[in-house]
């Protein structure tokens, strides 16, 4: 596996494997690799020739600077886990090298970024934009891959590629979680151990929100089920639960018609989780002929 620092060492490498017909396919990470991340390469590996992945803690999409100080850095494990995984190059650029005399210009993606988890976090998503932007414009892919369990961060990627014109397909991969249900996530380790056990609550909650989206419930009360699920665990504060139109992320009035997205957040501890799950109505009965 190559590693390169800069644009000069990657650049001419991803050419040559465009100049010689491969697809290169890009795994964007912030590092701190698990097993979610290790199913993007995956998936990346299986649609692609060649495979790049990306590992820079990105500022700004940082609220408040002791978040960004506590993210967990991991480099030697986190290059060993990439080169198992059969990556062909890690691309691991500079502060410096990616918002060169400071971060100024940005991407924006005001309809996606500031409703949700955007409202609570200013700033975060504009960072992941600008963020994705230059490493997709860095690598040149033919194809990147996200995972659903950023479920917001996913569409609005989508989003910023469709309305820039940006030539690469952009692909969801299903989250990957513990035999308990608790999705995979660097702030797992964060955890306490009693944290750790309460966690897995938000999935049985998202399974009561879709067993209600797919009885024919209202989205708000798929929501109200959510929110009594979480209720239940005594370790667990409530921040967002959610039910949304899964293809523009706009709120449901009433039953949905279509595919929806139960989106959570909730505390334990100083942790904030965050999970989410797609669910379908049930099919309007056939008129009878
Ligand atoms: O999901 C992440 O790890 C980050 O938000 C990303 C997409 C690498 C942008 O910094």
């Amino acid at each position: 596996m190559k590693i390169a620092r800069d644009l000069d060492t990657l650049r001419p490498l991803v050419a040559g494997w465009t100049a010689a017909g491969a697809r290169v396919g890009l795994v964007t990470t912030m590092g701190a690799l698990h097993e979610g991340h290790m199913a993007l390469i995956r998936a990346a590996r299986e649609g692609s020739d060649r495979v790049v992945a990306t590992i820079f803690v990105n500022p700004t999409q940082f609220g408040e600077a002791a978040d960004l100080a506590s993210y967990p850095r991991r480099e030697d494990a986190d290059l060993a886990m990439l080169r198992a995984a059969g990556v062909d190059a890690a691309w691991l650029p500079t502060i410096d090298h990616m918002y060169p005399g400071g971060p100024d210009t940005f991407v924006a993606v005001p309809s996606l970024e500031g409703i949700l988890m955007g409202a609570t976090r200013p700033g975060h998503f504009r960072g992941v934009a600008t963020a994705v932007a230059k490493l997709l414009n860095g690598v040149g892919p033919h194809a990147a891959w996200f995972g659903e369990k950023d479920f917001q961060q996913l569409a609005l990627v989508r989003k910023m590629v469709r309305d820039l014109l940006m030539p690469v397909a952009i692909h969801g991969v299903p989250t990957v979680r513990e035999g308990d249900g608790l999705a995979l996530s660097s702030r797992n380790a964060r955890l306490s151990a009693a944290d750790r056990a309460a966690a897995p609550v938000l999935h049985r909650a998202l399974l009561a929100g879709r067993a209600a989206v797919e009885r024919g419930a209202a989205a708000a009360a798929a929501e109200g089920a959510m929110a009594r699920v979480v209720a239940s665990e005594p370790r667990a504060a409530l921040a967002s639960a959610d039910c949304r139109d899964a293809a523009t992320l706009a709120p449901v009035d009433g039953r949905p018609a279509s595919e929806v997205v139960l989106l959570l957040a909730a505390r334990f501890g100083e942790v904030l989780l965050i999970d989410q799950m797609t669910a379908e109505p049930p099919t309007p009965e056939e008129p009878p002929s």
